[in-house]
């Protein structure tokens, strides 16, 4: 049987090379449910060569992807995908965007990998086999509190009212805050210490699955932003480098 960690490996990097090469070619950008909810022919070319990778390799597994939904497959497997997190930044030619594919077995996160093709970082983790960047292994941060640490947010313009004082209150006490665009690639820079914690409202799973577990691997926390267990399909999240995570959760209890 494949290892789903070299799957999804080799799946992030054929969709990289779609991405960049979609990146210098004129876009016809799409608005979905609003106007900053955007997808271009990027995000379903990357899908395109993505769900054909996995559905070769693993014919009975079921493939939720952003673009295409859910193929339902036999198997207690799961793949889930985003084929581009970031379509906005990418449409604006920023260069913060990814590729996230997470594969799951009876309901379980086993493997987990975030592709940022411009940046060409490469994050994999396996449940219980830690996490790399390319081939370094990696740790969260040891920051001890807030007021040290570099916190990121996330939010679409509709829920900015929602995360707005949070965002205020997070930039009084944090040494800084960052709202980058792309919540796999937020969740990957929090497994390597480029932050040392993130949240977030309102996402899906496609956007979550692979970096919990890149935080997990690297020993961090994940919960919701109450601070309760996370679930991929509770939008919800907040992860961290664990130290600073009860004060980021009370932080997001106003
Ligand atoms: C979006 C990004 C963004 C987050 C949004 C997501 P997309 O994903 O992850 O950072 O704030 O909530 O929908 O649409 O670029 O794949
Ligand atoms: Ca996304
Ligand atoms: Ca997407």
């Amino acid at each position: 049987m494949a290892d789903p960690i070299q799957s999804a490996l080799a799946a992030a990097r054929e969709a990289g090379a779609v991405l960049l090469e979609h990146l210098h070619r004129p876009l016809h950008i799409q608005e979905k449910s609003h106007r900053a909810d955007l997808v271009t022919e990027a995000d379903k070319a990357s899908e395109a060569v993505i769900v054909a990778r996995l559905h070769a390799e693993y014919p009975a597994a079921t493939i939720l992807g952003e673009e295409g939904g859910e193929r339902k497959g036999t198997s207690q497997e799961r793949w889930i995908v985003d084929p581009l997190d970031g379509t906005t930044n990418f449409a604006h030619g920023y260069p913060l965007f990814c590729i996230s594919i997470a594969y799951e077995r009876d309901g379980e996160l086993l493997a987990g990998v975030v592709y940022a093709p411009i940046m060409n970082e490469l994050f994999a983790a396996g449940r219980g086999a830690g996490v790399r960047l390319d081939d370094k292994p990696l740790h969260v941060s040891t920051i001890p509190s807030i007021e040290d640490a570099m916190l990121c947010t996330g939010f679409k313009p509709s829920d900015y009212e929602t995360n707005a004082p949070y965002f205020a209150q997070a930039s009084r006490r944090a040494q800084a805050v960052r709202r980058d665009g792309a919540a796999a690639l937020d969740l990957a820079y929090t497994a390597m210490g480029r932050f040392d914690g993130f949240w977030e409202f309102d996402l899906a799973p496609w956007d979550t699955a692979a970096g919990v577990l890149l935080v997990r691997e690297a020993g961090g926390r994940v919960s919701a932003i109450d601070g309760s267990p996370f679930a991929l399909s509770g939008k919800s999240i907040a992860a961290s480098n664990g130290y600073v995570h009860d004060e980021l959760v009370s932080l997001l209890a106003l």
